[in-house]
């Protein structure tokens, strides 16, 4: 497992911006939320006011019956209109700010999984391209502080959304279809997420975690994520060699890629799962008690679960969790 630097952020507030493009979108938001309040305290005002001055007095007596009033019907129509106006202004300069994507950024293709996000990060020589991966990881999307990543989201089933509250704003991820933005963190820390559109059983169980490193950390963990995976030496009856056997025959290696070992890609990618601190849509803390209640039965601790009940054994289990540990 390994140690994170700085806080974890687990209220997933878009009021509490931990960077750039946050901050961004707030700008607009809370001029936008103040002139609503007015708006809101104006029209109530009015309303209470004519309650009580123009209510009925008498029980027999009609209201006085009146038809038209130009100067109010034009003050009604203008003002709104003037107001409304205001608001598209930054609203338009903002839609066209945040589609003005930095050059030679970081590109970081995600891609929505029923019910778990899956990340591929470029090679060195072409950042730019999510298209030549360099690594696929899964549910914890590493980037470095103070810079500006560019996120390509698609979908291979259905659709998906993509948020991180205090980072930045949501996007859908659509299959067939590639939608662009930007993340930035400001500060080395763990950020909640969520996808934000309903789609299916476990969309509540397709979180993810933005972990924010200096880039001297993001460097290392890039190079333990491009390290091959550890592999168990031929001959070993280690509990761990057991499990990769296990691995093999039971039907994991035809869903997960362990890179050297397995190509299936259906589930994430487990090359390095035990570096990673949460799985199966980070619903669960990645510690072998929990690992053996998701290989018991996953469709059981998440609904919907593409993965299947394999009726794995107690013994098949702890060796596969122990295999599972050593791919740090
Ligand atoms: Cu994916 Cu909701």
């Amino acid at each position: 497992m390994v140690t994170l630097g700085g806080c974890t952020h687990p209220l997933q507030s878009t009021l509490d911006v931990h960077g750039s493009i946050a901050r961004l979108e707030n700008t607009l938001f809370v001029p936008v939320f103040w002139i609503a309040v007015g708006v809101l305290c104006l029209v109530t005002g009015l309303v209470l006011y004519c309650v009580f001055k123009f209510r009925a007095r008498s029980e027999d007596e009609a209201p006085k019956q009146i038809h038209g009033n130009t100067r109010a019907e034009i003050a009604w129509t203008i003002l709104p209109a003037i107001l409304l106006a205001s608001i598209a202004v930054p609203t338009v300069k903002f839609v066209f700010d945040l589609n003005n994507f930095p050059n030679n950024a970081l590109t970081i293709a995600v891609t929505g999984h029923r019910w778990w996000w899956q990340f591929d990060y470029p090679t060195a020589t072409n950042p730019t391209n999510p298209g030549d991966i360099d690594f696929s990881t899964a549910t914890q999307l590493h980037i470095p502080i103070q810079t500006k990543v560019v996120l390509t989201l698609t979908s291979v089933d259905v659709i998906h959304n993509f948020w991180v509250p205090e980072l930045a704003g949501k996007l859908y991820a659509i299959p067939g279809r590639t939608n662009k933005m930007v993340i930035e963190a400001d500060q080395a820390g763990t950020y909640y997420g969520q996808c934000s559109e309903f789609c299916g059983t476990s969309h509540a169980n397709m979180r993810l975690q933005v972990i924010a490193q200096t880039p001297a950390d993001y460097e290392a963990w890039v190079a333990s994520q491009e390290a091959p995976a550890v592999t168990q030496p031929a001959g070993s009856t280690s509990e761990a060699a057991v499990g990769s056997q296990v691995f093999q025959t039971v039907g994991c290696a035809g869903c997960h890629t362990i890179t050297g070992v397995s190509d299936g890609m259906v589930g994430p990618n487990l090359t390095h799962f035990a570096s990673r601190s949460v799985f199966a849509g980070a619903i669960f803390a990645n510690t072998d008690p929990n690992l053996r209640l998701w290989l018991a039965n996953p469709p059981l601790e998440k609904p919907g679960s593409v993965m299947p009940n394999l009726h794995l054994s107690s013994t098949q289990i702890t060796a596969l969790v122990a295999y599972l540990d050593t791919l740090k």
